[in-house]
């Protein structure tokens, strides 16, 4: 039995959320588990109905449950910083969810902008450090609104917390056991002090996995490689800033925001899945958004809770719908509404119907 706390959030995000679900469920009858879901109602229209972001206690309750589901956070008529701060880098936060795990893997069927690329060739994952850098906070003005302002804002980077994010990717990287080459995405060349740190505890930390390769590229490098020769990698490791930016190259190189899914891991307490893109508000209530982002990322919660194989079975059967029904990973055009896709994919879980299987 599984207590799973749901944020459903704003725009899409609850239409989103309700194909997870009905896919989890269905999952939960082939794979025999069991689930109880607790909704919170976080996100804009909370906000504004009740000026209240995350009331106290929220954390300390949510902190009570095995995974946390997320749909999306932003409004329209909140102001941008209010409800990411608020919310969700405030979960990442004090959940303490050091790294943001983001698969990019392109699946047969879906469309790549980059030509001549198959899904033999992008198949990465990339580790983001998700609790210091430059989203740490610091930083402050000084005359602030005078011709002399200065605005500073600092990237923090402690030995900890690199150490606990990189080691993490070793390990990673070894259980995932594909070309066990672990990249680490810096700026060593200008960024001299924190990619130093994160440089030195690299091959620190690697020396203990002989068994995984280490490489290096310069973030801007790796946004070269990612469009040229994204088979290049297997696992990135990264900080938040570099990882943020870098991970919206790579859900584009896998078809999309509608398909490209992450979670925000504690590995010693609960993590939180989420689609990586926002609310799309425009699209709300039309039955039109694509559910497979928030469905693979329900797949990543089962796989995190221990249920690998209803993982699989999940994302075998995103494959089947990517492979066989939909005709774009885009809003509107997959050919199917919001529940159909939801009700194809359960319905290929439920028959534990593989790709090789119809
Ligand atoms: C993401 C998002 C967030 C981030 C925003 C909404 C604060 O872009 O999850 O990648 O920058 O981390
Ligand atoms: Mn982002």
């Amino acid at each position: 039995m599984y207590r799973i706390a749901v944020i459903p959030g704003d725009g899409t995000g609850p239409e989103q959320v309700g194909e997870a679900l009905k896919v989890v469920r269905a999952a939960a009858g082939v794979y025999g588990f069991k689930l109880e879901t607790v909704t919170f109602p976080f996100g804009g229209q909370h906000y504004l109905n009740t000026g209240e972001v995350l009331p106290a206690g929220a954390v300390d309750e949510l902190r009570q449950f095995d995974a946390i589901l997320l749909g999306a956070i932003g409004h329209p008529e909140v102001k941008p910083g209010i409800l990411e701060q608020g919310i969700l880098l405030r979960l990442r936060f004090e959940l303490d969810l050091y790294v943001n795990l983001r698969p990019v893997k392109l699946y047969p069927g879906v469309e790549t902008p980059l030509k001549d690329k198959g899904p033999e060739d992008i198949d990465l994952v990339v580790v983001r450090e998700n609790t210091e850098g430059l989203y740490a906070g610091t930083g402050g003005f000084l005359r602030k609104g005078t011709p002399d302002e200065v605005a500073v804002q600092e990237s923090i980077n402690t030995r900890q917390g690199v150490e606990r994010c990189i080691r993490y990717a070793f390990e990673y990287c070894r259980r995932r056991d594909r070309r066990k080459k672990l990249t680490l995405c810096g700026k060593t060349n200008v960024l001299t002090y924190a990619f130093d740190l994160w440089e030195r505890v690299f091959h620190e930390v690697g020396r203990e996995y002989p068994d995984i390769t280490r490489d290096y590229a310069h973030v801007d490098a790796t946004c070269m490689w990612m469009v040229k020769n994204p088979e290049w990698f297997d696992v990135i490791v990264t900080d938040n800033m570099f990882g943020d930016i870098i991970t919206d190259l790579g859900a584009m190189i896998q078809g999309g925001m509608g398909i490209a899914a992450g979670g925000n891991i504690n590995p010693a307490g609960v993590s939180m899945f989420e689609p990586i893109g926002g609310s799309a508000p425009k699209y709300a209530g039309q039955n039109v958004i694509n559910p497979l982002a928030a469905i693979l990322a329900a797949g990543m919660m089962l796989d995190h809770l221990g249920e690998a194989q209803a993982a699989a079975g999940i994302e075998q059967a995103v494959m089947r719908a990517c492979r066989e029904n939909l005709k774009s990973m885009a809003a509107g055009r997959m050919g199917y509404s919001t529940s159909q896709v939801g009700d194809l994919v359960a319905g290929y879980v439920a028959s534990g119907a593989g790709p090789d299987a119809g």
